[in-house]
């Protein structure tokens, strides 16, 4: 897979993509990632990439061609999937991650001030959301959906792609966890834990998960529960 990420402010990058599961999906070439300022294929002379609003009111507005000659300009632009990270968009979800997993090219713009120039918008193919706040940037979403999508990946995460049982893979929370020491401050390890019978053990987390779903995400308990045609 490879994504190229259009940003104004390239160095947000620099330590995602060279430490932990990031790091090493690249040096290993699982994922290609190319950071592009979009601000050098300004064509002004001072590298503007923003301008006041048509009509008026406060902040200025992305304008629509350096976004437009940064994309061009990327190999294989037509083909691949072109992603903006914006609040008005589709809220991502694990399920997202999953879908656009095995996509081969993915284009990420980030968007800064008070809005794009609606024509931006017509560039590309979806809008995606990582939540229902307002970041300065989409720098911190573009990292979200890299970091999701690139780690249910193939070979990303080792010990028999242990994400396949994350936290909503079956719109279930996961169950707690517990490592040494086996009693910390009066508070002793469920004794199932150590039981060694691992299908207690498997009942045990199943039966915690689904509590714990349905005490935090009543909205993903009812899913889990009409998946399973209990509704
Ligand atoms: N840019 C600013 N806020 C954002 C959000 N919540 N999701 C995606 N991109 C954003």
């Amino acid at each position: 897979m490879r994504i190229d990420v259009l940003t104004l402010f390239p160095k947000m990058f620099d330590g995602f993509l060279s430490e932990s599961i990031m790091g090493k999906a690249i040096e290993n070439k699982l994922v290609e990632i190319n950071i592009i300022n979009f601000r050098e294929f300004s064509k002004n002379k001072h590298k503007k990439v923003d301008d006041s609003p048509y009509g008026g009111g406060a902040g200025m507005v992305l304008s629509v061609v350096p976004v437009y000659e940064a994309l061009i300009s990327i190999k294989g632009y037509e083909e691949a999937l072109k992603i903006i990270v914006t609040p008005q968009g589709v809220t991502f979800k694990q399920e997202t991650a999953y879908e656009l997993s095995s996509t081969s090219h993915i284009i990420i713009l980030c968007g800064h001030y008070e809005g794009f120039d609606e024509r931006i918008r017509d560039l590309f193919d979806m809008e995606i959301s990582i939540g229902d706040f307002v970041l300065t940037g989409g720098e911190i979403a573009a990292m979200a959906l890299i970091d999701a999508i690139t780690r249910v990946m193939p070979n990303v995460i080792s010990k028999n792609e242990s994400h396949l049982n994350d936290s909503f893979s079956n719109n279930l929370l996961e169950h707690p966890h517990y490592t040494r020491p086996s009693e910390f401050m009066g508070k002793k390890v469920p004794d199932v834990l150590v039981s060694g019978n691992h299908k207690l053990i498997e009942e045990w987390r199943k039966n915690e998960s689904i509590k714990r779903t349905k005490e935090r995400r009543k909205d993903l308990y009812d899913k889990f529960r009409k998946e399973q045609g209990n509704e």
